[in-house]
Parts: structure tokens; sequence; C-alpha cells
């Protein structure tokens, strides 16, 4: 009889069997994959797992912390986070390319994983959250080479580990239900899609700390209301973007000149084609007038209602 309760006994018995005494390590993103991986692992194993958790300073409001909470102090996991906000914006400095900004943070993000993994000693397994889809997709991948998609939690090419993929038998839906068979909270198995590259590609042009932080602002206000008004699991993304304009506002009676913010939300499938979603007039409404009010050097707001194709998801 096939159920995810067997399932995880079944999968626990061969990672034991399978490791030994040996030690893994899991680079934790915080995206569902990676949490059921860890989360799986883990159990099986306990104190032999150690992860790697990069915080590129890309990542929405709370995200770090929430990841600490969940695994360090829930699941009780051996977790290195690593603040690595200055490197990645060093190195992104002056670079306003799309898909030089994904290399660039892609590269980073091995780089800075390299070295934590290079201060752990006797590490023989690398695990990741790779899904069956993943394989199947990966020998036929068309659309996603317009942009390259690089998965920042993805394998370092040069390491010398041996694979650990124990949901590479699943689709997602069944990741999901794994997820919460093994306690990860509904916060991540929910998550929706998330790029490895972060605020980086939603902060179009040249990334700055102040404009992350003006994404990272207005994201968690649309994601608060859009919370509110329950259509969480309706929509398949729903973020925020800065483009490089500022336009001429008036605030009391004074002429402004500031930042548009950009709303984009989906509905799709599976990302490869999307439409925009209805989001109601009322909740565009109450988020326009929250991130005007809210953030800093945002005078306006406009809501993209374009499919996929022909504009893509993300805006870089
Ligand atoms: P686009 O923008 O190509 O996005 O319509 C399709 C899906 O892929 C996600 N996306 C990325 N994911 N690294 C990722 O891991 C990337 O560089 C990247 N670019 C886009 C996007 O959020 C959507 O879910």
């Amino acid at each position: 009889d096939w159920t995810m309760e067997n399932f995880v006994d079944q999968e626990v018995e061969k990672i034991r069997a399978k490791v030994g005494d040996k030690k893994v390590l899991c680079a934790l993103s915080g995206g569902v994959d990676s949490s059921v991986v860890a989360a799986l692992i883990h159990k099986a194993i306990g104190d032999q797992l150690t992860c790697i958790f990069v915080d590129h300073g890309l990542l929405r409001k709370n995200e770090g912390d929430i990841v600490m909470e969940t695994f360090r102090d829930g699941f009780h996991m051996n977790i290195i986070r690593v603040d690595a906000q200055d490197r990645f914006l060093s190195k992104l400095r002056g670079v306003a390319d799309p898909e030089q900004k994904r290399k660039i943070i892609g590269n980073e993000f091995i780089y800075v994983f390299d070295d934590e993994a290079d201060k752990l000693k006797d590490i023989d397994y690398l695990a990741q959250g790779t899904l069956y889809t993943d394989i199947v997709e990966s020998g036929t991948e068309t659309a996603q080479t317009i942009k390259s998609h690089h998965n920042v939690g993805g394998l370092p090419e040069n390491m010398q580990f041996e694979l650990l993929e124990p949901l590479n038998t699943l689709f997602k839906d069944e990741v999901r239900e794994l997820g919460i068979e093994l306690g990860v909270p509904e916060e991540i198995v929910w998550r929706q899609p998330f790029p490895g590259p972060g605020l980086g590609i939603r902060v179009l042009g040249e990334v700055t700390e102040e404009k992350v932080e003006i994404v990272r602002k207005s994201d968690a206000i649309l994601r608060e209301e859009i919370k509110l008004a329950g259509l969480e699991r309706d929509i398949w993304q729903y973020f925020t973007v800065l483009p490089d304009i500022r336009s001429v506002g008036v605030m009391g009676d004074t002429r402004t000149y500031d930042y548009t913010i950009g709303i984009r939300a989906v509905t799709s499938i599976d990302g490869m084609t999307s439409d925009w979603a209805r989001i109601p007039w009322d909740v565009l409404e109450k988020i326009s007038t929250r991130i005007v009010n809210e953030v800093d050097h945002i005078n306006r707001v406009v809501y993209d209602v374009t499919s996929k194709p022909p504009a893509t998801i993300e805006w870089e």
C-alpha cells in the first residue's frame, strides 16, 4: 500500500542504510524542496546532517529568520547561517544586465557555500531536493533557456560529494504532502515559487541596498494584503518590482519625483505560461495606498496586466 507514512519509513531506512555513520551536507534555501529534503534526512540521521543556509541579502522580509526559527529552533538541526549580503551587493555593484546579475548571484552563491563547506570536516554526501520533474525536464529545456534559471541552492558542480536525492521520484504536490507529514510548517510547504536570485532580479537594473529595501517593504505589504483577502492559494505568484524610472507626483502641496512600484500577480499551472491575476480592485486599491504611504520614495503604483507569453512572470 502506498501511503506517505510508508514512504517516509522506507526512505528513512534507505537513507540510514546508505549513509551509515557518515555525514551529510545540505544547502537549505527555505524553499519547499530543500526544506523537505532536509527534514526527511534529519529524521533519518539527526545530527549527522549539517545544513548551510546562505542569506544573500536578497530574500523577502523575515525570510531568513523564519528559516532559522523553523529548522534550528523547531527541528533542532545543525544549521549554519551565512550572512553574505555585503559579498553579494559588492559583486553586483554597477551591473545592470539581468543575465549577468543572475550569473554573478549564482556563482557567488557557490563560492560562499564552498567556503563554508571547506570549514566542515569529513562530509561524504550532499543532499539535494531534486524532484522527478527536474530530471524529466532537464532533458528537454526549451522556454527555460530564455532566462538562465540558476537554481540557487543547487549543486556546486566541482564538489567531491556523493549525491543524496531522496525526492527524485516525487512530484511537487507529493513533496508538499511529505513536508506536512514531516511537520514542515504550511507557510513553507505552500510557499509561492521564489527565484534563486531573489529580489536581485526584482530591482530592475543596478541593485543597491536602498532599492532592495524598497522592494522588500512593498512585497511584504502586498503579501500581507493578499493573505488578508484570502487569495494566497489562488495566485501562483505575486510580488513587486522596482523599475528604474522616476515619475512626477504630488504630496500635500509639494511636487515629488520618485520611484514607481510594479505589482505582478499571475495564475499558472507550471510557470511556463501564465495569465495576470484578476485581483479585486478594492484589494489593489488598499495595496497601492499602503505602499505609497508606507514605503519611502514611492509615489506611484502600477499593475501588470500582461500574460506569459509575450511577457515573462519576472520582469528580468
Ligand atoms: P519567467 O520570469 O521566466 O519565470 O516567466 C518562470 C518561473 O521561474 C522563476 N524564475 C527563476 N527561478 N532562478 C530561479 O530559481 C531564476 O533565475 C529565475 N528566473 C525566473 C520565476 O519566478 C517563475 O516562477
